[in-house]
């Protein structure tokens, strides 16, 4: 029997939206094409969470660097990003990129999941593995759920 987790995280999205939207703009759309140009990995998390502190006047986590770090890596790659930010025993909640179609897979079984402006909920029995499936634009991720876990847009 797996133990109930019920730790209420922030995710990236909606920190962003709080903090950063009102400078960088809804999903980033003020960066432009330059976004993280020039920047290794470290330097664009050293550049975020600078932000977070002295912009966006956060207190943040180093769990929640990364994953602003990776919402971050989303919108310069256009993919979908997706965070799991509360795991039940019987249900999942989680952030994803507007406009995504989101899908869960649990064995061979693949069902729709609502995204309501960045957020979703599914009912699942959270002992069981299942992957989450975000499709935007044409490009798709997925991501393993789990408490706590993003989409790792790789450099
Ligand atoms: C008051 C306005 C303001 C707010 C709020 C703000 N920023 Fe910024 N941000 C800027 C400015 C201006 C720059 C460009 C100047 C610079 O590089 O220092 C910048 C640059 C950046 C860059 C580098 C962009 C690039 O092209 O590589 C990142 C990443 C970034 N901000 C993330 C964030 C995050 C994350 C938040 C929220 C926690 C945030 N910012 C909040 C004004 C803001």
């Amino acid at each position: 029997m797996a133990t109930m987790e019920v730790l209420p995280l922030r995710g990236a999205i909606s920190l962003y939206d709080k903090a950063c939207v009102r400078c960088h703009g809804p999903g980033g759309s003020f960066y432009g094409s330059d976004l993280g140009k020039g920047k290794t990995a470290a330097q664009l998390r050293k550049m975020v969470w600078e932000m977070c502190i002295a912009q966006g006047g956060l207190t943040v986590s180093q769990r929640e660097i990364d994953a602003m770090t990776a919402y971050h890596r989303s919108i310069m790659y256009t993919e979908p990003y997706i965070e799991v930010i509360a795991v039940t025993e019987s249900k999942v909640t989680g952030e994803a990129t507007p406009g995504t179609v989101l899908e869960l897979q649990v064995g061979s079984k693949v069902l729709p999941v609502a995204l309501t402006e960045n957020r979703w909920n599914v009912l699942l029995d959270a002992s069981k593995p299942a992957t989450i499936i975000a499709t935007r634009n044409g490009k798709t991720t997925r991501l393993p759920v789990g408490l706590g876990k993003f989409t790792l847009h790789q450099p």
